[in-house]
């Protein structure tokens, strides 16, 4: 069945319905090139404007994942179960996770992005690792896979080949924020590994894409409906952003700072979210034994263990994870002190992720390249108490000049008040089958 691009931008502008068989005529059409960016613009504005009912929103997440490969592992006996987070500062938890969770008999075909903006991205901190690949053809993905029960990967560009075009024009067309065009985006990706279960880490607060708790949970009922109309048990934990996650923002740091959450020794809030989506991880693969057997894997070393054996098997290093000293380090180190003595009241993750990208540990622009060994070591969260000319942060660079034109305004990202604060919850909501 054919039909006019113009018919359908019409129907959706004007809060009609879009046929099953339009939205797959229109994205395989504008995969291949037939329908323009300009009409595939237009579409994504009148869905940005009007939303798209759950009939729309599961064709629209079909059409895109079937515009390219959908990987297929059924002949792999362990359950296959990944997950996802919306994305956040600090936000390291998928390095310690994924072989915590590997290691107690789940498979994790994990594919991860790369950071944009002041969030970071798991593949860039992995490429901290000297020799680290994470771009692998099939073949070599399913081999690690195979023997690891574990594989950290790029998406390949014959996976949603329609996501990759349209993520690039809403970002040029202002249509990016549209939760229906996130969720269908997210799942698609996620939904085209081949899974039996997904977790979903949404980020809410200053440092997330999600602001605010009503738009975070719109999303996270979304995707879990998406994933469980495709078969894919799907658990969303909403999660707390409103600051940075661990102490380490960078790439070289934050891999140290997963390494110690292996060790058993790692920061309270990192430690605490890493096992919570692991519980839900081995819940989703049926594996009993929960927080016991996730506190097992870490004393007795098997899921630090899992990690090196993955980074050898992808041409990395290991030895620099067992001792990360080793890790690139920048130059120069300055020391960001509390002006006056009280409660940290805020310790914006916004602020301070843009001035770890502007230091080089992100990009502004996806093609931008990334310094692995700057970052930020942050001293002082909300609820802790300083006194004045206490450590609130830990600068690290290579270029001075960079640094001076950033100082006064990372200074903005700490508040300190006479009151002890309300501290926030790390994990705010579940959202499963049960409560969409
Ligand atoms: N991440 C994605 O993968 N897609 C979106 O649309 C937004 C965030």
């Amino acid at each position: 069945m054919t039909f006019r691009a113009v018919d359908l931008i019409e129907l959706k502008r004007d809060g009609g319905e879009l046929p099953a068989d339009a939205i797959e005529w229109f994205i395989t059409s504008y995969t291949v090139g037939d329908v323009t960016d300009y009409q595939m613009s237009a579409l994504a504005m009148a869905i940005y404007f009007n939303g798209m009912s759950n009939a729309e929103l599961t064709a629209w997440t079909a059409a895109m994942l079937h515009s390219g490969d959908v990987l297929d592992f059924s002949h792999i006996e362990a359950k296959k179960v990944d997950k996802h987070s919306t994305g956040g500062v600090g936000d390291k938890i998928s390095i310690p996770l994924a072989p915590l969770v590997a290691a107690c008999g789940v498979a994790i075909p994990m594919m991860s992005g790369r950071g944009l903006g002041h969030t970071g991205g798991t593949l860039d901190k992995l490429e901290s690792i000297p020799g680290f690949d994470p771009h692998l053809d099939a073949g070599r993905f399913t081999r690690i896979l195979e023997e690891h029960r574990l594989v950290l990967a790029g998406q390949s560009a014959s996976m949603v080949p329609a996501d990759r075009k349209l993520y690039a024009l809403r970002d040029a067309s202002g249509t990016v924020p549209s939760i229906p065009l996130i969720a269908s985006s997210i799942m698609a990706k996620k939904l085209a590994e081949g899974l039996d279960g997904l977790v979903l880490d949404v980020k809410v607060g200053s440092g997330a894409f999600m602001k605010n708790l009503d738009s975070a949970r719109t999303l996270a009922r979304e995707m879990v409906a998406i994933g469980e109309t495709s078969n894919v048990r799907t658990v969303s934990l909403l999660t707390d952003m409103s600051q940075p996650l661990g102490r380490e923002v960078g790439n070289a740091n934050e891999i140290h700072e997963s390494v110690d959450v292996l060790r058993g020794d790692g920061p309270k809030d990192v430690t605490n979210l890493t096992l919570s989506l692991g519980e839900v991880m081995l819940e989703l693969a049926g594996i009993e034994g929960g927080r016991d057997l996730l506190d097992e894997a870490i004393v007795t070393g098997r899921a630090l263990q899992k990690l090196l054996d993955v980074v050898e098997a992808q041409g990395g290093n290991p030895s620099v994870l067992e001792d990360p000293s080793l890790l690139p380090v920048a130059q120069h180190t300055e020391q960001f002190t509390a002006s006056r003595s009280g409660y940290v009241s805020r310790c914006d993750p916004r602020i301070i992720g843009l001035a770890a990208m502007r230091l080089g540990a992100g990009r502004r622009h996806k093609d931008e390249s990334i310094d692995h060994s700057v970052g930020i070591t942050v001293e002082a969260k909300i609820g802790d108490r300083v006194e004045a000319g206490d450590l609130l942060a830990l600068v690290h660079h290579n270029s001075p000049d960079e640094y001076a034109g950033h100082e006064a305004h990372l200074q903005s990202a700490w508040e300190i008040t006479d009151e002890a604060p309300v501290e926030p919850s790390l994990i705010i909501e579940r959202i499963d089958a049960s409560t969409i």
